[in-house]
């Protein structure tokens, strides 16, 4: 989904030119979570004057150019071409690039459309009016946005874009244009603004009224804080300022003035903030230079700093003076009274591309050690025994579960259907997989004995974090199977396991979905870890868990050959089945998911067993159909699925086992190693992915940026 990040520094003297790039680096690294258009804001030459700010449609690439156009030290002819730019691409002519700022607050966003097209008016940062008295970067939707412009409108103020995001800087204005004395500091009004969104979100604010200050709240949308400082801090954590009293109430119920907004605090006195944040509290008590990075993602700040705080749903956090403070929306909802500033363990080179030219490049064929961390300190491999900490507690819970209820999205779903014979086997407990939007939309009914298991890398994708809350309120232990430390899903769950995979930035998921399908396999042998009559099993399990890493080595060198059949048989072709059944109709759904998501060739996986229902009429001499035929209980099956296709002239590729001397030479084949029947999907895939990868390339596509997709869904 979209992107934000904002940079404050304290103290610390950086030019304009210093900060544009501190802003669109930080961007470039959030721009796999949305790509159509972006934007920064930054102070303008006095306290006083409007927030300057730049907006492009495409990559961050295109606002680099943007703003170099509009640099005073750019050459003349791009001046000129600056000038006949698109008009609403920035407020301003040209920059003194050179200005310096001993403090300065400034936003960034990467956007991914929801509400009104790509276009520098529909790009964020979002203002209040055209001087740009309030400005703010937004991630998520604000489902009563219609209402609140409404209500605006009648009072006289205008809407220039198809955002849901403009009316919530309008409102900015409107509440702090209503207030008498204009009393509320920059905190209670954003706390009073807050009250009257619904929907998910995540802030960040500025304003000149406010010079050298930021807000950031968050409700359903990640956002953390970065802080670089040469010294020390005093204590690891930021305490957490409760509201004395209410001084803002939510207004929406006021009918008379359409149903919506009093202005708050009107008689309120402003409340002295002045609860020193002890972590940024000096030895001498002389305030000390300090940087502050506010972002959606780790990724964006880690350059800068290790040292970051995760906000909370309704914290309200602001950044002055050189010091961070964080406020609650309401009082006494339970929460802890303090937020840790934890240390990040994500290493630069994990979020560069390195050698490789795409992130999902680099991702493939990381997942040799992925997959490794994924086991590592969990599997010892010499006396064959799995051990997830994180679950340890659970597991007597776990086995006397009415279901198992899986819920996901997209290729993490996928994992699920991959694991779900193998849970079925060892535990023998009844399992459902489910799509977390359909889930919801059917309002499944779930019950206290339910052990409901939530799986995504990212841990932010909506449809999923609400399938777990509503898990949650209907009583069912909910266990979290995500990649991302800190994220909602991991924080709100029970319990869980992290994957371990490392940053996965490219926006085609691969290397997640193998450390998933492993993280869950590990959870299916602990769970069954009590019974003797499937020992036996459980250890011919750990042993092919012992050589995947080995194996997938293995697949990954075919790479060329892969290459070689993408461009001769596959890269011309409009359509592509991919069938299989048992464990390897995940594997279908996935390299079927893999090809569309970046190659725009239209793809199913088809489950082999359906073959005469239906797909069977689309087979001629034209459809390339791969088959996934590698050697289990069900391969007899798969053969008659391939003679029947093969009696209609279909022309297959086969993904086989090494040694499988019973296929016809006439055909293409993928040999793969042979591996236990419940692991072999993850060698399987591996082809599909490099497959996928291959045609993407051949077909001009920018592989980590396929459009219209995102890596991270933050909206239903
Ligand atoms: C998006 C991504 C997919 C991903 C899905 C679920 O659609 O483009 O690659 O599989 O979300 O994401 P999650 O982070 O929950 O695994």
């Amino acid at each position: 989904m979209c992107g934000i990040f904002a940079y404050c520094s304290y103290l610390c003297e950086k030019d304009r030119r210093h900060i544009c790039e501190v802003l669109c680096n930080g961007l470039a690294r959030l721009e796999y979570r949305g790509y159509d258009s972006a934007g920064i804001g930054i102070d303008g030459d006095s306290p006083d004057s409007p927030t300057i700010l730049f907006k492009q449609v495409g990559k961050v690439a295109s606002l680099r150019k943007l703003i170099s156009q509009h640099a005073s030290d750019a050459d003349q002819s791009s001046n000129e071409a600056a000038a006949s730019d698109a008009k609403e691409a920035t407020n301003v002519g040209i920059v003194d690039m050179g200005k310096t700022f001993i403090t300065q607050t400034s936003m960034a966003h990467t956007r991914w459309a929801t509400h009104g097209q790509p276009s520098p008016l529909n790009c964020h940062p979002h203002t209040s009016d055209k001087t740009n008295e309030f400005s703010l970067v937004h991630n998520g939707i604000i489902t009563n946005y219609k209402e609140i412009k409404l209500v605006l409108e009648k009072r006289g103020y205008t809407f220039h874009t198809d955002t849901d995001t403009e009316a919530v800087a309008v409102l900015c204005k409107y509440i702090y244009d209503s207030q008498p004395n204009k009393r509320l500091n920059f905190t209670d009004l954003i706390k009073a603004v807050i009250k009257e969104l619904e929907g998910s979100f995540a802030f960040v604010f500025k304003s000149q009224h406010f010079p050298d200050e930021i807000v950031a709240a968050r409700r359903g949308s990640p956002l953390l804080v970065g802080v670089k400082t040469d010294r020390k801090l005093k204590v690891d954590f930021v305490d957490v300022e409760l509201p004395t009293a209410d001084t803002t109430e939510k207004l929406s119920n006021d009918t008379e003035n359409g149903g919506l907004l009093t202005v708050p605090g009107g008689n309120a006195e402003p409340k002295l903030r002045r609860s020193q944040s002890r972590a940024f509290l000096s030895e001498d008590g002389l305030p000390q230079p300090i940087e502050f990075f506010v972002a959606s993602d780790a990724s964006a700040v880690i350059e800068h700093t290790k040292r970051v705080l995760y906000l909370e749903d309704d914290d309200i956090a602001h950044i002055s003076e050189g010091e961070l403070h964080i406020h609650r929306l309401r009082k006494d909802d339970g929460l802890s009274s303090v937020r840790a500033i934890e240390t990040l363990e994500i290493e630069l080179a994990e979020i560069m591309k390195g050698q490789f030219d795409h992130f999902m490049q680099k991702e493939i064929y990381e997942q040799p050690e992925s997959v490794v961390n994924t086991m590592r300190g969990r599997i010892n491999f010499d006396s064959r025994t799995v051990t997830l900490g994180g679950l340890k507690a659970y597991l007597p819970v776990i086995r006397r579960c009415r279901r198992l209820l899986f819920v996901a999205c997209g290729t993490s779903y996928h994992s699920c259907i991959a694991v779900r014979p193998v849970f079925e086997e060892l535990t023998e407990i009844p399992v459902a997989v489910e799509l977390a939007s359909d889930f919801l939309d059917r309002k499944t009914p779930v019950f206290r004995d339910d052990v409901a298991i939530f799986v995504s890398q990212s841990g932010e994708t909506a449809d999923t974090i609400l399938a777990m809350r509503y898990c949650l309120e209907r009583g069912a232990l909910c266990l979290g199977v995500v990649n991302t430390v800190g994220s909602t899903l991991s924080r709100e769950s029970h319990a869980g396991i992290h994957i371990n995979a490392g940053p996965e930035i490219g926006v085609a998921s691969t290397k997640a979905y193998t450390s998933q399908y492993v993280a869950l396999v590990m959870m299916a042998l602990q769970l069954s870890d009590d019974s003797i009559s499937k020992e036996e099993r459980r250890q011919q399990i750990i042993d092919g868990l012992h050589e995947i890493p080995a194996q997938i080595k293995g697949v990954l060198m075919m790479d060329k050959a892969l290459q070689q059949l993408a461009k001769e048989t596959l890269a011309k072709e409009k359509s592509l089945l991919i069938m299989g059944r048992g464990y390897q109709f995940a594997t279908c759904l996935e390299g079927a998911l893999k090809i569309k998501e970046v190659s725009y060739m239209h793809s199913e996986g088809i489950l082999a067993g359906e073959l005469k229902h239906g797909p069977l009429a689309l087979i001629d001499e034209h459809l390339p159909v791969i088959f996934i035929m590698t050697q289990d209980s069900l391969y007899p099956k798969v053969q008659s699925a391939l003679a029947q296709v093969t009696a209609r002239k279909g022309q297959p590729i086969i993904i086989c086992n090494d040694d499988d001397t019973t296929i016809s030479e006439q055909y293409r084949t993928i040999r793969v190693p042979l591996t236990v029947d419940c692991l072999q999907g993850l060698i399987n895939v591996l082809p599909l992915q490099l497959l996928s990868y291959h045609l993407a390339i051949m077909n001009g596509v920018d592989v980590d940026f396929p459009r219209n997709l995102a890596k991270s869904v933050t909206v239903e």
